[in-house]
């Protein structure tokens, strides 16, 4: 907590069509009955938007008009600072394009860049919806399984090498930092997984929207910026909706260097309809704005919250819970929990979660058959809703 922000404060989300938070959502994914669950899953935070943000809005709000709006250059502006500034990253404005989320535009590119039947690779354990978005367009998923190291989740650059020799493989989404393992790849490792896509001819698909929210001691190296050559074989998506909470405003950018293929992709959003340079919604264009200008302090702020909220889980779960692992988090606000020292089964320690523990936490399996017995715990919410979480979970546990 600091005086000027409270993160402290609880605050009632009930009835606002929260997903996180909804009954009928937590019902539907977590299993008839679970809408009392203490949701700490999905990846947005119990806290307000940064107040620079919330006046931007209001102030546009009061308008009155809301037309038809454009990513003008204001926004482009306050992005490229934004960029320049945290991640020493010199975007140029013709390279900019938006789209409705980072999801949506994960789906455009696969379509756009690969054909059914094509493989796609990942990183397991990693972020569903990549999966999703390659096998609901009738692509492949290749697998490039993480391994773990001394209790640090590394890529496996042979087997990258390998898969990546296939001529199948067209596309690799690289999701930097990585969720749900925290990691924030170091630029040597980035540099040895561009040079081995571009050694064979794979486009890199650059998922940066955790970028922001990089824990002390940790950099976050923008993969696009390490070279000419990642550059131009690369499209990197990235959106302030994790790092200031504005996932609902539906707002995201591609940042796509090579022309060939900016060209290619504003042909592909014609056909969609949005225009040669995709779209963006009007309230996500003012926030998004407003907070790259404006809400650095408060963003300075957040991380330190977030970085003592996950000291007081690894602490207590760890000591609690001899064996239980907490991966250290470099960046995201979605530690990794490895409960299988405790020798339960994958199933029962979901039941023991939602069942004695009454959480909604993201189950590992949900990230790849390599995240069995894992489980993600969103930690961006008030410190006593997680010391809550936290106490049920131990308790669960220890019974
Ligand atoms: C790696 C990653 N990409 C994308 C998203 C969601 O992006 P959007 O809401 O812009 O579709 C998330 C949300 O948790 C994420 O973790």
């Amino acid at each position: 907590m600091t005086a000027q922000w409270n993160f402290d404060q609880i605050i009632d989300r009930a009835d606002t069509g929260s997903m996180k938070w909804e009954p009928v959502v937590l019902n539907a994914k977590f299993g008839p009955k679970s809408q009392n669950l203490q949701p700490l899953w999905v990846a947005d935070m119990d806290f307000y938007s940064p107040p620079c943000v919330r006046k931007a809005m209001q102030e546009r709000l009061d308008h009155g008009i809301y037309g038809y709006t454009i990513h003008d250059s204001g926004y482009d502006r306050a992005m490229i600072d934004w960029y320049r500034r945290r991640h020493n990253w010199e975007i140029d404005p013709s390279w900019i394009m938006t789209s409705p989320g980072v999801v949506p535009a994960v789906n455009y590119m696969v379509q756009r860049f690969s054909s059914p039947g094509d493989h796609v690779l990942i990183q397991s354990p990693v972020y569903y919806p990549f999966a999703a978005s390659i096998t609901a367009n009738g692509r492949r998923v290749c697998d490039n399984p993480l391994v773990c190291n001394n209790s640090r989740y590394e890529m496996d650059f042979k087997d990258l090498e390998k898969k990546t020799q296939d001529p199948r493989v067209k596309l690799a989404i690289l999701c930097s930092p990585h969720n749900p393992v925290g990691r924030v790849w170091t630029r040597e490792e980035l540099t040895a997984f561009g040079d081995i896509c571009i050694g064979n001819n794979v486009l890199v698909i650059a998922d940066e929207i955790h970028c922001d929210l990089i824990m002390p001691g940790h950099v976050h190296t923008s993969f696009a910026g390490i070279s000419q050559d990642f550059a131009k074989n690369s499209i990197t998506a990235v959106a302030p909706s994790k790092t200031f909470n504005l996932a609902g405003l539906s707002q995201s950018s591609l940042i796509i260097p090579n022309p060939v293929i900016r060209r290619d992709m504003g042909i592909f959003f014609e056909t969609l309809g949005v225009g040669a340079k995709g779209s963006g919604t009007l309230f996500g264009i003012v926030a998004a704005k407003a907070a790259w200008q404006d809400g650095e302090p408060w963003l300075e702020a957040l991380i330190q919250y977030l970085y003592a909220n996950f000291l007081y889980l690894k602490d207590r779960v760890e000591s609690k819970l001899p064996g239980v692992k907490v991966f250290d988090l470099e960046g995201t606000y979605l530690p990794w929990i490895d409960l299988n020292p405790l020798g339960l089964s994958p199933e029962n320690i979901v039941d023991v979660v939602e069942k004695k523990a009454g959480l909604a936490l993201d189950h590992g399996n949900w990230f790849g058959t390599n995240g069995a017995g894992f489980e993600r715990i969103n930690i961006a919410c008030p410190r006593p809703m997680l010391e809550k979480a936290v106490t049920a979970l131990i308790g669960a546990f220890k019974a």
